[in-house]
């Protein structure tokens, strides 16, 4: 290449360097919008599993109902069968059950009814939307900014509540990381890890929307930036490593240039970490 024109060139690349640096804020959207599934998209211990329980109680004639404060309680225990066992050894037994193996039957005989219950409370469209979830993934499909939800929950009941409470043409526009496609559950960082790699995503140029701690976990570990939007039992969590909290995605109006924005921020933290 002649010397006048590598300068040519050079004088090009100056211009192009120049541009890139001046490239308005406003068009630098995060590279994809990921999304958890429960306590995110819906409420759903509140206002799924919750209810189910209580229906599948009614079903089999045993007088108890979880309100909301103490499901919260109940939380405290993972795994459905585990929390029905637990409460009613505090609380005692119903229908005068002492043996362990009616225990086990009957736990077991409930949760089988209250996991059926719960998925047809999605299929019907029971378990509303969160405040801001719709309008974010309508501004994300206009602006093409890519959708996934990243789950360790059922992939069927996932997919449900997308497909139900979001309807078919956006759903189409989501990709979907869900169930045991990963061996390790959340707080690893496995699912993330996934569809970053599935979707070719700089993970440090995407944003995560968790509601708790072992979430925003999973998604750091990822080496994603992750906004945190509380939900009803979530909401008293150690958040520290979020990048940003807020109590819904309504709270300060969370759009795709705030979520561009915590993006950038973040890049600027790490970068000067690095440095
Ligand atoms: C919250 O989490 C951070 C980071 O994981 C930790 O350093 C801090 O000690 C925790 N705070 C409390 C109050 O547990």
């Amino acid at each position: 290449m002649g010397r006048r024109a590598t300068a040519a060139l050079a004088a090009v690349l100056a211009v192009i360097a120049g541009v890139s640096a001046f490239v308005p804020s406003a068009t630098r959207l995060p590279q994809a919008l990921i999304f958890d599934c429960d306590g995110v998209l819906a409420d759903t211990e509140r206002d799924g599993h919750r209810p189910a329980f209580n229906e599948a109680f009614k079903a089999k004639g045993i007088d108890c109902v979880w309100d909301v404060d103490l499901y919260g309680k109940l939380l405290e225990v993972g795994g459905g069968k585990e929390r029905m066992t637990a409460h009613w050894d505090k609380v005692g037994w119903p229908l005068g059950i002492t043996e362990k193996a009616d225990k086990q039957a009957l736990v077991q005989e409930l949760h089988l009814l209250k996991t059926d219950l719960f998925n047809e409370a999605i299929v019907a469209g029971k378990i509303p939307l969160r405040p801001g979830v719709l309008r974010l993934v309508d501004e994300a499909i206009e602006q093409e900014v890519p959708l996934a939800v990243c789950s360790t929950s059922n992939e069927r009941a996932v997919s449900n509540l997308v497909l139900t409470l979001m309807g078919r043409e956006r759903y189409e526009r989501f990709r979907i990381f869900a169930g045991d496609v990963v061996r390790a559950k959340k707080p690893q960082p496995d699912i993330y890890n996934l569809a970053a790699e599935a979707l070719r995503l700089s993970p440090e140029r995407v944003i995560v929307v968790e509601d708790s701690g072992i979430g925003l976990r999973a998604a750091k570990g990822a080496g994603m930036p992750c906004l945190v939007t509380k939900s009803s039992y979530t909401g008293g969590e150690n958040f520290s490593l979020a990048d940003e909290v807020v109590e819904s995605l309504d709270d300060g109006d969370v759009d795709l240039q705030v979520l561009g924005n915590i993006v950038m921020t973040s890049l600027s933290k790490s970068q000067a970490a690095g440095a």
